[in-house]
């Protein structure tokens, strides 16, 4: 079977419905098909987090989040990053083989330095880790949004080099990217993205989450209820495509003949999209009544995750002349 891995920083930002389409959704249903592998990267997210109490509580939140989507813990193996510390060390051996022009590369890096922050060693070194992250495990896949691409990339980069120095060891992984829920429109029409404020919140309370579905744009040429409509240029459509799809061809040719208002069709697009999460909501609302789980979850994970790491890294130490 192949091997998939992913990682998720936890930042604490609240995923919407574009990052669970884009990405987690996607991560989460390689449990039926591969070896999987999820983790909470909070090596890489120390990048930015410097508080340890929001570092503790989005760690948890991650895991809740993944484990009331419908990762199960029997399929997946879900770990935090930084109970393998076996990831640190070979991040620093594939370090010493890596050229800074490599990094310098980089487009987290690159854009770091081009908004005038000032980059750490460790933002730096960020693929690296990340390279460490995906070999360590020997994977194949890794599902990732289109941001992640480049650093797939870099790991395969790294994979190669080792190979070529030490000797064959490592599977050169391949990112997984989805392109048709890369661009989830927002309630606006762009993009989903929390830098617009036009994301649907996934865990948000149901009020308002169905406020932000009834808010949704809809074709900015019907002005009157029996104006025919044009659902190829609806927000609110793009949704329903994604939500509505035993409905679809009604939807579409009802809206076209105009002969369904806006307001009713996003009344149907919110009763479908609250639909599909409700299961998504009482398994949260369930896990968090029992918090001593989920860390139990993290520790299980943990033990299987260092079994593997171990493994590999003993290899390494042994093809680098360190036994
Ligand atoms: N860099 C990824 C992100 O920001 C998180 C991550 C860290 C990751 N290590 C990984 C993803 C390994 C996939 C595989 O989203």
């Amino acid at each position: 079977m192949k091997r998939s891995i992913s990682g998720i920083k936890p930042t604490g930002q609240q995923p919407h419905i574009g990052n669970y389409l884009g990405m987690m959704k996607k991560t989460i249903d390689l449990q039926n098909t591969h070896d999987n592998m999820v983790f909470i990267a909070d090596l890489h997210g120390l990048t930015t987090v410097h508080d340890p109490k929001a570092m503790k509580e989005n760690t948890f939140e991650a895991a809740l989040e993944f484990l009331s989507l419908g990762l199960d813990p029997e399929k997946t193996v879900l770990f935090r990053q930084s109970d393998v510390p076996e990831h640190t060390e070979l991040s620093w051996i594939f370090a010493c083989l890596t050229g800074m022009g490599l990094l310098e590369r980089a487009h987290a890096y690159k854009d770091a330095v081009a908004k005038g922050k000032v980059a750490s060693v460790g933002l730096f070194t960020y693929p690296v880790l990340m390279a460490a992250d995906i070999l360590i495990y020997k994977n194949n896949v890794v599902p990732v949004g289109k941001d992640q691409i480049q650093h797939v990339e870099i790991a395969r980069d790294i994979a190669e080099k080792f190979n070529h120095t030490f000797g064959e060891l490592f599977p050169l992984p391949e990112a997984l990217v989805d392109e048709e829920t890369q661009t989830i429109v927002g309630t606006d029409g762009q993009k989903m993205s929390k830098s617009y404020n036009n994301t649907i919140m996934l865990f948000e309370d149901e009020e308002a989450q169905r406020k932000q579905l009834m808010g949704y744009q809809t074709d900015p040429a019907r002005i009157h209820k029996d104006d025919l409509g044009h659902p190829e240029d609806c927000p609110a459509f793009a949704l329903h495509k994604l939500f509505s799809q035993n409905n679809i061809a009604t939807i579409d040719s009802e809206c076209r003949a105009g002969q369904r208002g806006c307001v009713a069709c996003k009344k149907e697009l919110t009763e479908n999209v609250m639909d599909y999460f409700a299961p998504f909501r009482a398994k949260r609302a369930e896990l968090l009544k029992n918090p001593d789980y989920i860390y139990e979850v993290l520790a299980t994970g943990g033990k299987k995750a260092r079994a593997l790491a171990t493994e590999t890294i003993e290899e390494v130490r042994r093809r680098v002349g360190f036994r």
